[in-house]
């Protein structure tokens, strides 16, 4: 009898948890990152306008399962620092877009610079896994409870053709001398007393400031040979040049 009654019990418990992870995972089907972003911010303005209230929304999968009281002591990162990295991944979905709007001029089949093309489309998922290390760093130091839906906006791209692979180049090193700005700038804020995030410095010094300044010093190296080809052979130079990348 006792068996059977822990056995049922069991039973429930189990059948509890997958309801809770089916729509667990039902929320997470979407395959693209930013896609998914866009569509809870769409969903959460609908329910908006529905007049429907955050809580109704979350409990439409909240199941009978309380979310468990355990201390939130170890969530200590300061606000400054939080509005910092929301903005650095904004900057890198940006910087991501800028590139991708790149490979797409290159890849016309009247531009047709296919060295260029794959340069810059590599670049823009580049920036797009820097932007989502970065979300996964917030996720880590228990800083994604809430809805994500204001963390990353679609941004218009500014520049969509570029008269020559050297002023695409000049562009990708401007861009990557503003990230590399705001970087610093974000790492100011988090090293300032009294927030001392050493994990994160480290982090953003040792990682992504490396990458960045390695990635300058290559740009401006590709940038001074293609100007020097172009000087002596003009077009056919760049197109020289976009067998090299
Ligand atoms: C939405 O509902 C709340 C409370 O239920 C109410 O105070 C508020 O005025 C409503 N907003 C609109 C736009 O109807
Ligand atoms: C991203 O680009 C948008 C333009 O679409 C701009 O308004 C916004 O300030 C940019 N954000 C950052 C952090 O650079
Ligand atoms: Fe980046």
């Amino acid at each position: 009898m006792v068996k059977l009654i822990a056995s049922l019990l069991l039973l429930a418990v189990v059948a509890q948890a997958y309801g809770d992870f089916k729509c667990a995972l039902s929320k997470q089907e979407s395959k693209s990152f930013v896609r998914e972003l866009q569509r809870e911010r769409e969903e959460h303005q609908l329910k908006e306008k529905q007049n429907l209230s955050h809580e109704g929304q979350d409990q439409e999968c909240k199941g009978s399962l309380a979310v468990p009281e355990i201390t939130k002591d170890w969530v200590d990162m300061k606000d400054a620092c939080i509005k910092g990295m929301r903005n650095q991944i904004q900057e890198e979905i940006n910087a991501s877009y800028q590139y991708l709007a790149m490979g797409a001029y290159f890849s016309r089949d009247t531009v047709n610079r296919p060295g260029f093309a794959e340069h810059f489309f590599k670049a823009a998922k580049e920036e797009r896994e820097h932007g989502s290390k970065l979300v996964e760093y917030l996720s880590m130091r228990g800083q994604l409870t809430e809805g994500v839906s204001d963390l990353i906006n679609v941004p218009t791209v500014a520049k969509q053709e570029w008269t020559d692979g050297a002023a695409a180049l000049s562009d990708a090193l401007d861009l990557e001398i503003k990230v590399t700005k705001s970087i610093r700038k974000l790492i100011q804020t988090c090293e300032n007393k009294p927030y001392n995030h050493y994990h994160l410095v480290d982090y953003l010094t040792g990682v992504y400031l490396e990458e960045q300044l390695h990635g300058q010093r290559e740009l401006a190296g590709k940038l001074t040979t293609l100007k020097k080809m172009m000087d002596t052979n003009g077009e056919l130079g760049e197109f020289l040049f976009d067998k090299t990348l």
